[in-house]
This record gives C-alpha cells, sequence and structure tokens, in this order.
C-alpha cells in the first residue's frame, strides 16, 4: 500500500448494488467501482474528462453526470452502498477546476442520507492549499456517532504531506 489512495481502495467491497463516484475524473476510480457494482452513478464538473470515462466505463452498467456531486440527490434516491469523493484536482489538467469544501461539505451531507445503513463514504483529500480547507471542513463536519462513525487515516510517516484518506460509516 503506497497511499491514502491505495487505502482506500482496499476498503470497496468486492460486490455492491449501488455504487456512487463523486469524483470520476477520467475514470479511474470508476473502473473499480464499475467491476464491483451492478450500478455505478458518477458525477464530474469537466465534460472531457466524462468523455474520457464514459470510453473506459462502455462495458458496465454506468450512468454519468455533468454536474456537481452536490446535486447527486436528485439522480439517486435511496440505497447506495458506496460514495466515493477523490477531491482535488484532475491529475494534468487545470488546477483551478478543484474540488470546493462548500459543495463537498453538501454533497457529504446528502449522500450520508443517500447510504444503506452500514454503507460508506471514502474521501481522498489532498494538503494544497485548497485541499487544506477541505480539510479543515472535514474536521468540521461535526456528524454525530448516532449517524456515522467517522474515521481519519493519516500517513504519519509520510514525507512531503501526503493525501489523507476519511471514511464515514453509516449507522
Ligand atoms: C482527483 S480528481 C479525480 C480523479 C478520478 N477519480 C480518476 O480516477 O481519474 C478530482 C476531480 O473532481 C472533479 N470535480 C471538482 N469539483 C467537482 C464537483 N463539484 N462535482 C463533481 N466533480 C468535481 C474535478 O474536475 C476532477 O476531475
Amino acid at each position: 500500500m503506497r497511499s491514502a489512495l491505495n487505502f482506500v481502495h482496499l476498503l470497496i467491497p468486492e460486490k455492491m448494488d449501488v455504487a456512487i463516484d463523486a469524483t470520476v475524473g477520467r475514470g479511474r476510480d470508476s473502473l473499480l467501482l464499475a467491476q464491483r457494482s451492478k450500478k455505478l452513478i458518477g458525477f464530474e464538473i469537466q465534460k472531457e474528462a466524462l468523455q474520457e470515462a464514459a470510453i473506459l466505463l462502455r462495458d458496465y452498467d454506468v450512468s454519468l453526470y455533468n454536474h456537481c456531486h452536490s446535486q447527486m440527490d436528485k439522480f439517486v434516491k435511496s440505497g447506495v452502498d458506496l460514495i466515493m469523493f477523490n477531491l482535488g484536482y484532475l491529475p494534468g489538467g487545470d488546477k483551478a477546476l478543484c474540488t470546493d469544501p462548500s459543495t463537498t461539505e453538501l454533497a457529504i451531507r446528502k449522500g450520508l442520507k443517500l447510504l444503506k445503513v452500514g454503507g460508506i463514504i471514502l474521501i481522498v483529500a489532498y494538503t494544497h492549499s485548497r485541499g487544506l480547507e477541505e480539510i479543515k471542513m472535514l474536521e468540521n463536519l461535526n456528524i454525530s456517532q448516532k449517524e456515522a462513525d467517522v474515521f481519519r487515516f493519516i500517513h504519519h510517516n509520510g514525507i512531503n504531506q501526503p493525501p489523507q484518506a476519511w471514511v464515514l460509516v453509516k449507522k
């Protein structure tokens, strides 16, 4: 295991009914989720990336939406096993098109309502300056233990402020 991203990949169940990729990008995380779910729903604000993802995912039952993940409750109403957020910007893309703490927070709160009991939200959060704002938002989420267990995994001896993983398990 080399990174927070590798770590959250280890937590993806082998078999799921419905998974959501909240940050599809070019679809690498989505591919793993699609292989393990009956249905994958994905959100991405960059149309070109989404088109690349659609090609990668063509053999699977996938619905991809060129919308902000904070709109996810308009497209799915319940019964979700897992929601993944790989935050930040598209590697090799426009760094200005980065996830935003306020819409990420809204999406996480809506996502929790869509999950089955025992369903999980996986978040990879980065430590560039915009990412640090999202980490602060995550620290302040203040989700009650009745609603979900919230875990944070840090690469304690990693160099250059490595990304961290957050895991929410719905009660
Ligand atoms: C780290 S990349 C995701 C990488 C992707 N999962 C992959 O495997 O290629 C983060 C992505 O989030 C997207 N993004 C930023 N804000 C978003 C939003 N509000 N809703 C959905 N996607 C967003 C960016 O455009 C970017 O492609």
